[in-house]
């Protein structure tokens, strides 16, 4: 191992990391009074670049998904990152020279919980994968069992809609959510089945082949399944909703450059399939409910703005209508919306919303939209938890139930501690991204109700960062390009905002 000189204390700020090359290898070194700290530059998540980040509080912040490390250790606080900072050797010496070593510090080893409980974490998305890295992490390994029903789940699914469809990352390539080590030492049993009963008195499941397993503690994790409406024609060849990487490669055999689409739904997956499959060179009609799609989640202004960028990059859109009918023989041929007209089509892709997959689930109480209810500390029942898509929570006297990658996987890690004895109770702040045509939008916070949204930047020039407000207090923030601002407020969101502070946090803090 070699240290190389690569900077002087006071050249490093405190508020951001500094990137450096240190021989072969790209460091980021963290500032801390008269400390500084070396880690891998790039976020372990994606790749992002982290000196863009901020430091606040003791915590590192990725400027990409808001994955937080703490300062000090490197140690994972929140993804989406799944794994600690890798962490080199520091040296201050004479004249306040900062010396970093070229090569990376072993890992820390997490002492083995002795615990020998029968766990069963069910699904392997988002949310069962945040679930299995921190029992690792924890020390647990001993007796786990992981169980999906896909052939190599534990994948980035964010990435189907945006560059999947886009021809942009092949289907095999999209990322794995866990670093191999995870499965190894000790081993977890990994089961490719579908769960077809949990009886939670009794502590067992059914496997569709059968099998029965008894467990101690389990952590249902198996998100939700795309809706597809009762409409005439929706059983047709070149029909199709959007969930799973098998679900992309059906489609993608369809979707040619020049082929006609209609993506039915203007939510979220709607418009980011919209946008894919522009780029991939099909022809796009979208159908949406609404004049302004995300109106109520963003406002109208920013609606318009995303609807205008569809716009502008050529989707037909189809404003306030609905699917009535698809016809064709054998393969889908037209779209009759509710409005009478015709749309000559060769697929059609729907993204009309998501039913929480909790249908093998006995004897426990839903919620109305069909998901399981958990308390505070995500607990469904004895030695039961659950966490992601398919699970309300109690949120400000209410029962909320998130559909965010990120949130799955809060909830996920929040859930495996509690099931290993701690009593943490979930209360983070939303967060969600989407991107279209290599724009991408951020929200933070869930507003119900705003009465002021006031604008930093102009939406229309998608260079923007949004306070959705009720009276004075911030109840969600919306922005383009505003990475750092929106990193230091996904940490200062935790508690109660107002508008002028929130102000004066985004104007401290240059992107
Ligand atoms: C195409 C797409 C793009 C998205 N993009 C974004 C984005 O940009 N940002 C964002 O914040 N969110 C995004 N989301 C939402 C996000 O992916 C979900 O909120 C998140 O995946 C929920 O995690 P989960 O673990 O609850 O469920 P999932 O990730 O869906 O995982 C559930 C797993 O359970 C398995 N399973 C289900 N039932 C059973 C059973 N009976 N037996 C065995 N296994 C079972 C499934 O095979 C699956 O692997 C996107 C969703 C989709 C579909
Ligand atoms: S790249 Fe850092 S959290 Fe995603």
């Amino acid at each position: 191992m070699t240290f190389f000189v690569v900077a002087r204390l006071d050249q490093l700020p405190e508020d951001r990391g500094t990137r450096v090359r240190v021989g072969a290898e790209t460091v980021l070194l963290i500032r801390t009074g008269n400390q500084v700290r070396a880690y891998q530059a790039d976020c372990p998540h994606a790749g992002a670049p982290l000196e863009q980040g901020v430091v606040h509080q003791g915590q590192l912040i990725c400027p990409w998904h808001k994955g937080a490390f703490a300062c000090d250790s490197g140690q994972l606080c929140e993804p989406p990152a799944l794994t600690n900072l890798k962490r080199y050797r520091v040296d201050i010496r004479h004249d306040d020279r900062v010396w970093v070593a070229d090569e990376p510090m072993a890992p820390a080893v997490a002492p083995r919980v002795p615990d020998s409980r029968r766990i069963l974490v069910i699904g392997a998305g988002a949310a069962g994968a945040a679930a299995v890295a921190t029992l690792k992490a924890k020390g647990y390994g001993k007796n786990l069992t992981w169980i999906d029903k896909e052939a190599q789940p534990a994948y980035d699914r964010t990435a189907l809609s945006k560059y999947v469809l886009a021809g942009e990352m092949p289907p095999t390539e999209v990322p794995a959510l866990l670093e191999p080590e995870v499965y190894r030492a000790p081993p977890i049993r990994l089961l490719q089945a579908e769960v077809r009963r949990l009886d939670p008195e009794r502590r067992q499941v059914l496997l569709a082949d059968g099998q029965r397993l008894n467990y101690d503690a389990a952590l249902l994790a198996t998100g939700a399944e795309p809706r597809m409406p009762a409409i005439e024609g929706a059983d047709l060849a070149g029909v199709f909703m959007l969930r799973s990487r098998q679900d992309a490669v059906r489609l993608l055999e369809l979707a040619r450059p020049g082929k006609r689409v209609a993506v039915v739904g203007d939510s979220f997956i709607g418009l980011e399939s919209a946008s894919a499959l522009r780029k991939r060179g099909l022809m796009v009609h979208l159908i949406g409910r609404h004049a302004v799609p995300l109106q109520k989640q963003l406002g109208d202004r920013i609606g318009s703005a995303v609807r205008a960028l569809h716009e502008q990059h050529g989707v037909i859109y189809h404003p306030g209508c609905e699917a009535r009918a698809l016809v064709g023989e054998g393969q889908v041929q037209q779209v009759i919306l509710d409005n009478d007209q015709r749309i000559a089509v060769d697929l059609v892709l729907f993204g009309v919303g998501v039913r929480p997959a909790t249908a093998f689930v006995e004897g426990l109480q839903r919620a109305e939209d069909g998901s399981l209810i958990a308390d505070s500390g995500l607990a469904v029942a004895d030695g039961l938890w659950a966490a992601g898509d398919m699970v309300s929570y109690p949120c400000d006297g209410r029962s909320q139930r998130i559909e965010h990658w990120r949130v799955a996987q809060q909830q996920g890690r929040l859930a495996a501690r509690n099931l290993l004895g701690e009593h943490l109770r979930f209360a983070d702040v939303p967060f969600f991204w989407t991107y279209f045509y290599d724009q991408t939008f951020e929200v933070l916070g869930h507003a119900r109700r705003w009465d002021r949204i006031v604008f930093e930047g102009e939406p229309e020039q998608y260079r923007f960062i949004a306070l959705l407000c009720f009276h004075e207090e911030v109840e969600s923030v919306v922005a383009c390009e505003y990475p750092r601002a929106m990193a230091l407020l996904s940490q200062r969101m935790q508690r109660p905002l107002s508008r002028s502070e929130a102000l004066e946090l985004i104007h401290a803090t240059p992107e």
